[in-house]
């Protein structure tokens, strides 16, 4: 078979970083020449783009190889396809992949991905084992700035579709990539390496053009984005500068969000620049992870629950209606009852808009593992995580009840899959949606401040922006109604009543 017709099937596990990586790496494929398929059973090649972060997200890859491999001993496989691991578990396992599944080709960390697609042609016309990783893990390679300006190229290498309506309304834009905080949990700096900030005329060239290609919302990305610090052209740029640069020099572009904000640097100028920049959502994703002081500072995370609860005031003070999220983990080696407790305060008093709550997984080689030992049972783990998800759905709900009958302003992404569920049908029967004109389907979209809405409307209004009056909630979504495209500024309309 010529490679104009390989046909490529890609799952992506984790995070935006991997769900970004993925998109570039399917462009540089797709530029080659290969069509990317839907199903694996078809596919010439079979790509897994992985997570390490927590013990079950590497499961799950496990699985899917097992899976893969247990169709071509049965000989009930349709092809013997390319098979490649990509991104952090490449990484992290190295070959130790290969020796577990042979009939894994390729493997190619995050910092390689520029050389993805040189290996996927060797393997495809070889068959040989292709493998590309930076050496992360070894503590040695860490002084090295492996392959940045490579990486740089994959990133600059994305095609950006013409504004003929078919293209997406959102995309990820990187800005810096590795973490060098070392949380001692975390696998992250092990398998994504040091920290690299891109270049911001890069950046706001990347947005200019996204937007330009139709995009309405541009998500910033990085791993402690806040700490957001490059020099170009003898200039340097903060992470405020940039925010106001992109703001400033893409006024096409309807929103600017950033993910994930770390607790500590996060400068009163970037603030200032949130609260004066109508188009830069109001909203933070910044992780606390425990509620402990103690529990803090034996994750390394080098702040205190009282100056994360600083940074949280100072967002306020400015930004009154500005939506928190955050990341909590349950059962950290030596957890007691009271520093759970503390956890439970803290989301209290922060009264996130949605936490995200993992139970402590033990990565091998981090500080975490090797210093601590796994000592709460995941009996405990089970009852804490539950505790927390417990008081994070009760706070999601009120805050999502306090939104009703207020206008908010929606950016429509798809289709609601959570249509058939009892409590989002609003005492509509399924029947009755059938029925409707095939126009007329049941429309999920997000708020600039993160908030999930579910409401009923035409599918044209897909990848637009539209006005959406709040009318119930559950603690997962507000639903609402539409009531009409949006003016054309397209600013943010809130009602004062509920901020
Ligand atoms: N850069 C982000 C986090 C990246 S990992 C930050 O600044 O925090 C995403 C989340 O996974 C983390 O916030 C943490 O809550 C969780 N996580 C990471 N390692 C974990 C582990 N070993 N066990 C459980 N949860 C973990
Ligand atoms: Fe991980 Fe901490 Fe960096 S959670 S990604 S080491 S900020």
């Amino acid at each position: 078979m010529t490679k104009a017709k390989a046909k490529v099937h890609l799952t992506t596990y984790g995070c935006q970083m991997n769900v970004l990586d993925s998109e570039l790496v399917q462009g540089q494929l797709e530029a080659l020449g290969y069509e990317f398929i839907d199903s694996s059973d078809d596919a010439d090649v079979v790509l897994l783009n992985t997570c390490s972060v927590r013990e079950l997200s590497e499961h799950k890859v496990w699985s899917a190889l097992g899976r893969l491999a247990s169709k071509k001993e049965k000989g009930t496989a349709k092809k013997d396809p390319v098979v490649g691991v990509l991104g952090c578990m490449a990484e992290r396992e190295g070959e130790g992949i290969i020796a577990r599944m042979p009939n894994v080709d390729v493997l190619c960390g995050p910092s390689n991905l520029d050389q993805l697609p040189m290996l996927v042609d060797n393997a495809y016309s070889t068959r040989a084992s292709q493998v590309s990783l930076a050496g992360h893990n070894s503590r040695r390679s860490r002084t090295r700035d492996h392959g940045a300006d490579q990486l740089e190229n994959l990133d600059l290498s994305r095609t950006f579709s013409p504004a003929d309506g078919t293209s997406k309304a959102q995309a990820y834009v990187r800005i810096t990539r590795g973490c060098n905080k070392f949380c001692s949990f975390c696998v992250v700096p092990y398998t994504r390496g040091p920290e690299v900030h891109r270049p911001p005329s890069h950046i706001v060239d990347e947005v200019k053009r996204l937007v330009g290609s139709g995009v309405l919302e541009v998500t910033l990305l990085g791993q402690t984005i806040n700490h957001y610090l490059a020099e170009e052209g003898g200039k340097k740029t903060s992470f405020a500068d940039l925010l106001w640069r992109v703001h400033e020099e893409v006024p096409e572009l309807q929103r600017l969000r950033f993910i994930t904000s770390y607790p500590r640097d996060f400068s009163d100028d970037a603030l200032d620049v949130m609260a004066a920049a109508p188009r830069i959502c109001r909203y933070l994703h910044i992780p606390a992870q425990s509620g402990s002081n103690t529990m803090l500072r034996s994750m390394n995370r080098g702040y205190t629950v009282e100056l994360y609860e600083s940074l949280l005031e100072r967002a306020r003070s400015r930004m009154p209606d500005i939506r928190l999220a955050g990341d909590m983990i349950v059962g950290f080696p030596g957890e007691t009852d009271e520093d759970h407790e503390a956890s439970l305060r803290l989301m209290e008093r922060a009264r996130y808009k949605s936490c995200f709550i993992f139970k402590y997984s033990p990565r091998p080689n981090t500080v975490a593992t090797r210093r601590y030992e796994d000592t709460i049972p995941e009996s405990i783990k089970k009852v804490r995580n539950q505790e927390l998800l417990e008081l994070q759905n009760r706070i999601s709900l009120e805050n999502h009840q306090s939104t009703i009958g207020t206008n908010l302003s929606v950016l429509v992404e798809g289709e609601s899959k959570l249509r058939a569920k009892p409590e989002l049908q609003n005492n509509i029967s399924i029947g009755w949606l059938n029925k409707r004109s095939n126009e007329q389907t049941r429309l999920i979209g997000r708020t600039q401040g993160d908030e999930i809405v579910v409401f009923d409307g035409p599918r044209s209004l897909i990848g637009t922006m539209t006005t959406v009056r709040s009318t119930g909630a559950t603690p997962l979504t507000i639903q609402g109604e539409t009531i009409g495209l949006q003016s054309e500024n397209h600013l943010p309309i809130h009602n004062s009543s509920h901020l």
